[in-house]
């Protein structure tokens, strides 16, 4: 069957080849959130690893400017210029309108009019869902070039009083991407991504309001006594699917292609609190050196975790070429997601 367009056809991949971050200049101290509510930098730290955390300027920083630098980052650091960029994922939960989503306004920013766009939610797990979805575009050949993006303001979403605290503490703002790219080298690259939700704990993290389902208007002087803007966490029942998921989702991926822990080079997981990173990492038997964190310096900035801990981890030299790269994710949802990587 010579003229069978199945035989001999190269498969394609996808790869990693640039990464970048943007984090905004403004640092706020665990001490800091004293003014607002009554906690403590000993609570914080030992709860949740985290020290510190950025919070955008209003008038400098947008979700969607900080994403456009966190990818010009990554698209020089490619060597990419922006105008070979076939389709822009972007992963956000604070978008800057409530549509059309910040894909739409990065785009514009980076001049890129007329290519395509997605604007992925899927809360924490939506950097890893959008790696996912730019893996399948570019091994289904429809493009080559995927800026994948997080981004998160989420310092404007949080309820800074002590009524708020349990969650106000966790989260940070930034955005980090990656240049994910075609390639034929079937050694280094994207191995696979595995993806899940489970919507029975949809309200165990969630923001309620603004809704459509509601009787009249989604946003009432009612809605805004409620109160229901504001983040709700159940952060007991998060922490317990979390770790569990976590470790479910890298093994799926280690077994996908017949690795165990101890093959591992890096794990990335997504910068929800380091006790569950801890946690994981001590049931998986792994060495601190293989985990990364820098939940310390940044909190949980949700979507954009993980791309700011992977951008870090090769700035700092954890990565190197050859080397066996997992990201994690588990979130709000509830979703959990991971890819397994050949740098
Ligand atoms: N500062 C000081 N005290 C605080 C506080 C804060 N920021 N937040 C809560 N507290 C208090 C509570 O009021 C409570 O006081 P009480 O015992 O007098 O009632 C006490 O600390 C314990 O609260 P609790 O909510 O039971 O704490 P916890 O040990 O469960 O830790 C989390 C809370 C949020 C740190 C923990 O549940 C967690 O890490 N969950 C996972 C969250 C997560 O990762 N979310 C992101 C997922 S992507």
């Amino acid at each position: 069957m010579p003229n069978d367009p199945f035989i001999n056809m190269t498969p394609i991949y996808s790869k990693i080849t640039g990464l970048g971050f943007y984090v905004p200049d403004n640092i706020v101290m665990n001490d800091d959130l004293k003014q607002y509510m009554d906690t403590s930098d000993s609570w914080i730290q030992d709860r949740t690893g985290i020290k510190q955390r950025r919070y955008f300027t209003f008038g400098k920083d947008t979700n969607a400017s900080m994403g456009a630098a966190a990818s010009r980052n990554a698209l020089d650091r490619a060597g990419v210029a922006p105008a070979n960029v076939d389709l822009i994922v972007y992963a956000t939960i604070t978008p800057d309108y409530y549509f059309p989503g910040s894909a739409f306004l990065m785009q514009r920013e980076l001049g890129l009019e007329g290519i395509a766009v997605i604007d992925v939610r899927q809360q924490c797990s939506g950097f890893v869902y959008a790696l996912s979805i730019a893996d399948q575009f570019i091994k289904g050949g429809m493009y080559k070039t995927v800026l994948v993006v997080g981004s998160e303001i989420q310092s404007s979403l949080l309820n800074k009083s002590t009524e708020g605290r349990n969650v106000a503490v966790i989260f940070g703002d930034g955005a980090g991407a990656a240049v994910v790219q075609a390639t034929t080298d079937p050694e280094h690259r994207i191995l696979s991504t595995h993806l899940h939700a489970d919507g029975r704990h949809a309200e165990d993290l969630m923001v309620k309001d603004p809704g459509s389902s509601r009787d009249g208007r989604w946003l009432t002087e009612a809605t805004l006594a409620a109160g229901d803007y504001n983040v709700s966490m159940n952060g007991n029942a998060v922490f317990k699917h979390a770790v569990v998921r976590f470790m479910e989702v890298i093994n799926e991926a280690l077994d996908a292609n017949g690795y165990t822990a101890n093959d591992l080079d890096l794990l990335v997981p997504h910068q929800a609190n380091i006790r569950i990173s801890e946690y994981v990492r001590q049931q998986m038997n792994l060495p601190a050196e293989k985990v990364f964190n820098n939940i310390q310096k940044y909190g949980n900035t949700t979507a954009a975790s993980i791309p700011i801990a992977l951008t870090e981890a090769h700035e700092e030299g954890h990565i190197q070429p050859g080397n066996l790269i997992c990201l994690a994710a588990f979130g709000s949802g509830f979703t959990w997601a991971s890819a397994l990587i050949r740098w």
